[in-house]
């Protein structure tokens, strides 16, 4: 259970809400190292793995098309061994990607991370992209122990739009850990399972193999604190909301119904600005909303998660409360949302044919275990399972074949959806995407062009145990 008596289904949200570090030079350096963070309000300070000193990390905020390196330095302990960044959302070279077990950032040394933040020559649109651990099997292990950061793309100027901006402009980290009454994280991986090689097919074999892995939480964390709460002026808000956690999905709501207005995935803005009364986030998946607090001066608004009706999407999501807002007084607001926004450009024309299937399954061994699979196979990095040619359009099919959602992302590319169970898929998921929701049966078609960067890139289910445990593939760009 949580430490210091906190029952996380009735929160009192007794700590401020802490928006992590600004950094916005070309240059930035994090020094990866164990820090004592403030997660639950009351008793010791939580020992976690972080990005400088915070849990989250730093966010970092740069403008499109103004290249910037970062700089990791692993200062965590040994045992923790190699740690690899990934920049999720970002089209960057391969090697600069995070790979899974190459360019790694052993014990005591360190890597610069070259992220241009251009697209065949153009400034990146303005985005909320996020930065963890990809070291392939401890993916899992090393987010969990807190390493997670977000980066803002800054918008360019934009006509006719103005969203809101400074403090109202709120990057919140959704995410759960389960913590021991001395307030330190549980390890849910310590007794791990272990991979076995039978008859050339690899399983999973131990405590939390396939099918049951699932890394749930009891405590919902907000940019690293439990239950938090944040005074806003009854204003126009922003809010850009990330899902970071190992395995649950939430459907965010208002506690009095208020909706949100949808502007952006995460990616980049959306054509047009839709009105939602739940926004329905797996991991890695951002959603970019402009709330209104006009006329709710003195009240108290809660962000919660509340499953969909059964038999409906989104009724796996888990019922917590996130977060409050106490919403103060009346204040200026120059904001402007026209519905139509200058959204990103999005590919065209699209291929008819469908260059690669990637289809999502368990993998049963009867007698020897079990893995999470992509086209039947378990991830190996030494194998490529398609090649792209720089240059070209692909558009990409994926299925899963298994009885439990994943949430499909890849690296590399931002891609354009083009249709969700043969149909045009909702409206908030008409701008560049970068991770999609896949139900059993469903089936989802996307595309977009390879630029600027050939070598290898991943495709993976982004629940990081599935992740770790086999459900991951590798495409090579090649020239
Ligand atoms: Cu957010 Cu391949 O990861
Ligand atoms: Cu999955």
């Amino acid at each position: 259970g949580a430490g210091g008596g906190v029952a996380p289904e009735r929160p009192t949200f007794d700590q401020p809400l802490v928006v992590p570090p600004t950094r916005r030079g070309a240059e930035i350096r994090l020094v990866m190292r164990r820090a004592l963070v403030r997660t639950l309000p009351d008793g010791p300070r939580t020992s976690m793995w972080t990005y400088d000193g915070t849990y989250p990390g730093p966010t970092i905020r740069r403008r499109g098309g103004r290249g910037t390196r970062v700089t990791i330095v692993n200062r965590l302990p040994r045992e923790a061994g190699s740690m690899s960044t990934h920049l999720h959302g970002d089209h960057h070279a391969s090697q600069h990607d995070g790979q899974p077990t190459t360019y790694l950032i052993r014990p005591g040394a360190s890597r610069t991370y070259d992220y241009p933040l251009t697209v065949d020559g153009r400034a990146e649109p303005g985005s909320f992209f996020w930065y963890h651990d990809h070291r392939m099997d401890r993916t899992a292990r090393n987010n969990w122990r807190g390493l997670q950061g977000m980066f803002i793309v800054t918008d360019p100027p934009l006509s006719g739009v103005r969203l809101p901006t400074g403090d109202r402009d709120v990057p919140l980290m959704i995410s759960e850990r389960s913590f021991r009454a001395d307030n330190q994280l549980t390890d849910p991986f310590a007794d791990g399972p272990e991979m076995v090689g039978h008859h050339g097919q690899m399983a999973w074999v131990g405590p939390q193999a396939p099918p049951d892995d699932a890394t749930v939480g009891d405590t919902v964390l907000v940019n690293g604190r439990y239950a938090p709460y944040l005074d806003v002026t009854a204003t126009r808000h922003r809010l850009r909301l990330l899902n970071s956690s190992p395995f649950s999905s939430y459907n965010l709501t208002f506690s009095d119904g208020r909706p949100f207005l949808q502007v952006g995935t995460g990616s980049g803005l959306l054509p047009k600005a839709v009105v939602r009364t739940s926004v329905l986030l797996g991991p890695g998946q951002r959603a970019d909303v402009v709330v209104d607090f006009g006329g709710a001066t003195g009240q108290r608004v809660v962000l919660e998660s509340v499953p969909a009706k059964p038999g409906t999407t989104g009724d796996d999501a888990r019922e917590t409360a996130v977060m409050e807002f106490r919403v103060g007084d009346r204040a200026r607001d120059p904001s402007r949302l026209p519905s139509r926004l200058p959204s990103p450009a999005l590919v065209s024309p699209v291929p008819s044919k469908v260059s690669k299937t990637w289809t999502f399954g368990l993998h049963d061994e009867e007698h020897h275990g079990s893995f999470w699979s992509i086209n039947g196979k378990a991830f190996d990095p030494g194998r490529v399972d398609h090649r792209a040619r720089l240059g070209t359009v692909e558009r990409w099919r994926f299925r899963n074949t298994s009885d439990v959602t994943h949430y499909v992302h890849i690296h590399a590319e931002q891609w354009r959806t083009l249709l969700r169970d043969g149909q045009a898929p909702p409206p908030w998921e008409r701008g560049l995407e970068d991770t999609w929701r896949l139900e059993p049966g469903e089936e989802v078609e996307v595309a977009a062009r390879f630029t600027d960067y050939t070598g290898p890139f991943m495709i993976h289910c982004h629940m990081l145990d599935h992740e770790d445990h086999g459900m991951m593939a590798r495409f090579d760009v090649v020239p």
